[in-house]
């Protein structure tokens, strides 16, 4: 199993090229289900999870190939409209295919995912949404079957929470019901707009996504399309704070920075230079300790529960103390006992953490809990003292592309290292 061996204390400085998003490739191609003509995703991160979602269209019976850095997939026929366990209980986002596969075959067999490091994460929201447009659905032997033989029929979706993969799920199986979707109190998140844009150029009829009213068109048939995945802003608020943790200078370059203002504009608050270098590109300095600046995560527009953790491996070095409250996820503080063993002071109570900043963190031996966690983890340890080991990086082969080499090529001292080199 593969660890990160990182030596801390040298600052980042140059520039960091961000990859396309995860979380909207993985709707992107999920989407390709839905027509039965080539679809070519331009921008399509080389990650673990992304992998996971090729096996599902392939298993379902669709051609996936590699073209010039671009992802075709052509779903000519689906035999086997089906999401078997072996793979989903890798992925949880493997439910995305339940709305197009449903939409389009009319059955589908989708596993339940299990359980989660950061919270129960149950589909129920994605159930009802697709019972609401005429699916029969059961649920038996850990499988979620769905059925419409006549097609799905647009009506009204009222979901209780925002859930940004159960809005993926249901637009999906919207754009091909007959009649009107109005989807309300929809995720407003980026990479549903995304998934919007590239079904509006397969053919599909949406309006106000990106806002909290979706209201699609049913459409009889899709085509085929090019499309290009926006930039993800998961890894490009790890790079920010990465520069501020290990006080470099760094670009962040090839990102949306209105993708990240929530972050952005709290670490300017905690003391971090924040420019616009270009359009797309992210100047962050930041050469002392950070002031303790609270915050709490919220649903897009509002500060990015994915980043909670990085964000918290930054105020370990706060002067003073600061508090991180978790509202999206119930168990999304795995990241703290670690960080602790890094010397770290965060006190645990309930939804919240308390962090008293330390003026220094010192390299431990970690273990990855999860894919934002293992970023917290490394994030720490740019800036710890002596060496760090972090285990079960396979976590963060889930959502970074090549993030070692990356850091590296930014003057990080991170290496790759296979159990038996240790
Ligand atoms: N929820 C339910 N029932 C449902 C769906 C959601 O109770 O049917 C609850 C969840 O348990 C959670 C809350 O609603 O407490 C919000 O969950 P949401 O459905 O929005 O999360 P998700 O769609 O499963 C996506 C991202 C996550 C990200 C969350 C929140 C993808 C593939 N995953 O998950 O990304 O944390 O939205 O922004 O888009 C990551 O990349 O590390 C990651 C976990």
């Amino acid at each position: 199993m593969d660890k990160f061996r990182i030596v801390g204390g040298t600052p980042l400085s140059g520039q960091l090229a961000v990859s396309g998003s995860k979380n909207s490739a993985l709707p992107a191609l999920a989407a390709c289900l839905l027509t039965d003509e080539p679809v070519v995703l331009r921008r399509v991160p080389n990650v673990k999870d992304i992998s996971t979602m090729r096996e599902l269209l392939e298993y379902a019976g669709a051609r996936v190939r590699d073209e010039e850095g671009r992802v075709r997939v052509h779903a000519k026929t689906l035999d086997r409209p089906e999401a078997p366990y072996e793979v989903v209980k890798t992925m949880r986002a493997s439910s995305l295919v339940l709305g197009p596969l449903v939409a389009r075959t009319g059955r589908a067999r989708v596993s339940m995912p299990g359980g989660c490091a950061i919270g129960a994460r149950p589909i129920n929201f994605h159930v009802s949404a697709l019972e609401q447009l005429g699916a029969r659905i059961e649920q038996a032997h850990g499988y979620v079957e769905a059925q419409a033989p006549e097609g799905l029929r647009g009506g009204p979706i009222h979901f209780d929470r925002i859930t940004v993969t159960g809005t993926e799920d249901v637009l999906m199986a919207a754009v091909l019901a007959r009649g009107e979707t109005v989807i309300r109190n929809a995720a407003r998140e980026p990479e549903v707009k995304d998934l919007a844009d590239l079904l509006t150029a397969m053919g599909a009829k949406i309006q106000g996504a990106g806002t909290s009213i979706i209201r699609v068109q049913g459409v009889e048939r899709l085509h085929g399309a090019e499309h290009t995945i926006i930039p993800d802003r998961i890894e490009a608020g790890t790079f920010l704070l990465a520069a501020a943790i290990s006080g470099g200078d760094v670009t962040v370059t090839e990102c949306c920075p209105e993708h990240v203002a929530a972050l952005t504009t709290k670490m300017e608050l905690a003391g971090a230079e924040v420019d616009l270098a270009a359009t797309d590109a992210l100047r962050v300095r930041c050469a002392r300790r950070p002031k303790p600046i609270d915050v709490t995560t919220e649903e897009y527009p509002g500060f990015a529960t994915d980043l909670q953790a990085q964000y918290m491996a930054w105020m370990t070095l706060a002067e003073g103390i600061s508090f991180v409250t978790e509202t999206i996820f119930e168990n999304r503080f795995m990241h703290a006992p670690e960080l602790a063993r890094m010397g770290a002071s965060i006190r645990i109570e309930g939804r919240q953490a308390i962090i008293a900043g330390r003026e220094q963190l010192l390299g431990a031996q970690v273990l990855a809990s999860d894919l934002r966690a293992s970023a917290s983890l490394v994030l720490a340890a740019l800036v710890a003292r002596g060496e760090s080991v972090i285990d079960r990086v396979y976590h963060m082969d889930r959502g970074y592309e090549r993030i070692e080499e990356k850091l590296a090529a930014a003057g990080a001292n991170i290496e790759r290292v296979q159990a038996r080199d240790l």
